[in-house]
């Protein structure tokens, strides 16, 4: 027995309240009336952040955990064929459903409550049952998670996760295509369930008014010769290094099916943190950019560019110990108001045939 349209729906709006990039959601669905088939869509990420779709399959992954977690809420279990067919290369995995007890997994109730907090965190020491639940989270083979939590440590460290700040907001064509994902007011937000929320930003009105100017380019430029980026980006180092932990996650490399792997462990990482009342913030874009410089991917920026970017990041990767030949995926954790706004999803996009 498979779920009815009406179950199965249920089941991918939970789903898709998986995190992705600029919350731009990659995906769309085929049900068979047995196997549903989940697409990639390409391309519609930020192609100057993002490398060969990875960022599109690690917000795959965290659907696919998502998936997992919220079929007994309704009385199924899956079973997930990743990339089941090499000539499909969009197509990524295929899921089997199957009856089973009805319960909720620990993690079912985080997944409507997960969210991005760009909030400054308190700074106040991990609970030892939130560490210890977090060191401890299953992840896929191969994933290591390293949490540091000495202040000082992350203090250092700080300037070096903003550094992308500076870059991003520095060049002309990548503020250009960063601004154009921007979501300026609710109605906007309601109306297209996509896209980066200004209000998940939590500037104060100052900041905001700076922000709104600032994604004129002409107004960009002048702001550029002022200072404005390198400002931003030391103002934001102060709130990355406060907090409770710094958390890195990698996978053995950077393959298609690791990006999936590394989506589904941050999603368990980030559901479990939820779970302990603790706010988190992906801040992925210096060892992103860094993966992509040093394998020749970012000709698009400048040699001091290319180089400032590759030091940050090594300096990061350095410090999660990582050695492999792939980006560490750095988040803050720590203690903090609820955000001041949160951002929609559009309904699952299923065909049925
Ligand atoms: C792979 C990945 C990388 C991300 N990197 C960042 C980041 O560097 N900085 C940030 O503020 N948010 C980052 N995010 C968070 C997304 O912007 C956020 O998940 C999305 O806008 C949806 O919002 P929500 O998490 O509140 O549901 C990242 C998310 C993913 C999946």
């Amino acid at each position: 027995m498979v779920p009815d349209n009406t179950i199965l729906l249920e089941i991918l709006r939970d789903a898709c309240r998986a995190p992705s990039g600029d919350n731009v959601q990659p995906w769309r669905f085929r049900w068979d009336g047995l196997t549903l088939s989940l697409y990639n869509i390409p391309g519609i990420h930020n192609s100057y952040l993002d490398f060969e779709e990875r960022g599109a399959y690690i917000a795959h992954g965290a659907l696919l955990e998502n998936l997992a977690i919220a079929a007994p809420h309704y009385g199924y279990n899956v079973s997930i064929m990743l990339f089941p067919d090499q000539g499909m290369p969009d197509l990524v995995a295929r899921v089997a459903f199957a009856p089973s007890a009805t319960y909720d997994d620990p993690l079912y109730a985080s997944i409507q409550r997960r969210a991005t907090n760009r909030r400054p965190y308190a700074s106040r020491a991990l609970a030892s049952d939130a560490r210890a639940a977090l060191k401890d989270v299953a992840m896929p083979e191969g994933m290591t998670l390293v949490l540091i939590e000495d202040a000082a440590k992350r203090e250092t460290l700080a300037p070096h996760i903003s550094a992308i700040e500076q870059l991003l907001l520095g060049h002309a064509a990548l503020s250009s295509a960063f601004f154009a994902h921007i979501v300026w007011t609710k109605r906007e937000e309601r109306a297209r369930r996509s896209g980066f929320y200004v209000k998940t930003m939590e500037f104060n009105p100052v900041q905001a008014f700076v922000f709104k100017l600032a994604s004129k380019p002409w107004l960009m430029r002048a702001f550029r010769k002022l200072g404005l980026p390198a400002l931003i980006a030391s103002e934001d180092a102060k709130i990355y290094g406060g907090g409770s932990a710094l958390g890195g996650l990698y996978a053995p490399d950077f393959s298609k099916t690791s990006a999936l792997a590394l989506g589904r462990a941050l999603e368990r990482v980030w559901l479990t943190a939820t779970t302990h009342g603790l706010a988190f913030q992906p801040l992925f874009g210096t060892t992103m950019m860094g993966y992509k410089s040093r394998r020749g991917e970012a000709m698009f920026l400048s040699d001091a560019e290319r180089a400032a970017i590759e030091v940050s990041a090594l300096s990061l990767e350095t410090a999660f110990r990582n050695t492999r030949d792939t980006p560490t995926l750095i988040f803050r954790v720590g203690y903090a108001q609820e955000p001041s706004a949160y951002t929609s999803r559009k309904e699952p996009n299923i065909v049925y045939n």
